[in-house]
């Protein structure tokens, strides 16, 4: 597969074209941004690592029958993907309370949530990636009513099969974000990646927090954490 034009360069990735008008090549990037860019930081092996990892996911979710852009990983950092008209929402999911939901209503981080809770915000970082509810997404267009309806069903059947599967990684799924777009032939489907970048992910036992939230709060190596996460989940796929 031919390694084309740049198209797009975003905060950990860049988008390159291939000689396949369907396919984009993917490659993950190093920096490492947080709190909208304010904090940044070059980490040595995390494209890699972020790269296999969300691989893993994807495939997984794929065998579990969420569509999804992710087609092969071709290197350590680099992986092919379908092309996709990215929707401008993120959707978070949450199953445990931490970061802005902790701040937004003063819960208590840790404490688990009755039922997992679905979040939208608006990709906009002129704006800060606003909270943004149904009737803003109306207002503002960023896609139809049925297909954010489907965009929810298919976050929470995500967050079923991610739940369980880092579950048997000794693994808390505390929190993540996911984003959509439509394939070449409009279907919605899941794009992006799955990573400690974007993730929540505790220790079942001891509460460690193994993702980004090292270096949003300087509390360790992101070398050393998301080697831990890559290494738990190749012990489940090797041994089924
Ligand atoms: P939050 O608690 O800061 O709102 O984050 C919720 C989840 O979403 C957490 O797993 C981290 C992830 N996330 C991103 O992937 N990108 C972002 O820009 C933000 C703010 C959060």
């Amino acid at each position: 597969m031919e390694k084309g034009q740049l198209v797009y360069e975003g905060k950990a990735k860049r988008l390159y074209q291939t000689d396949d008008a369907n396919l984009l090549l993917v490659q993950y990037k190093n920096d490492l941004t947080a709190f909208n860019g304010q904090k940044t930081s070059m980490e040595h092996g995390k494209g890699a690592l972020n790269n296999q990892i969300s691989s893993i996911l994807f495939n997984v979710l794929r065998n579990e029958g969420i569509p999804n852009h992710w087609v092969k990983q071709i290197s350590d950092d680099e992986q092919l993907v379908k092309h996709t008209d990215i929707i401008p929402i993120e959707v978070v999911v949450r199953n445990v309370a931490a970061g802005s939901l902790v701040k937004r209503l003063g819960l208590t981080e840790g404490e688990t949530l009755n039922a997992p809770i679905v979040e939208y915000y608006y990709k906009d970082d002129e704006l800060g990636d606003p909270l943004i509810n149904d009737d803003h997404i109306e207002l503002l267009n960023l896609v139809k009513q049925d297909d954010l309806t489907r965009m929810k069903e298919l976050s929470l059947r995500i967050n079923l099969v991610l739940v369980n599967y880092f579950k048997m990684c000794g693994l808390r799924l505390v929190d993540f974000k996911l984003e959509f777009g439509y394939d070449s032939e409009g279907s919605l489907i899941l794009s992006d990646e799955v990573s400690p970048d974007t993730c929540r992910l505790w220790d079942v036992n001891t509460n460690e927090k193994l993702d980004k939230d090292v270096f949003r709060q300087g509390i360790g190596s992101v070398e050393e954490t998301y080697t831990k996460v890559l290494e738990r989940l190749k012990g489940v796929v090797s041994h089924g």
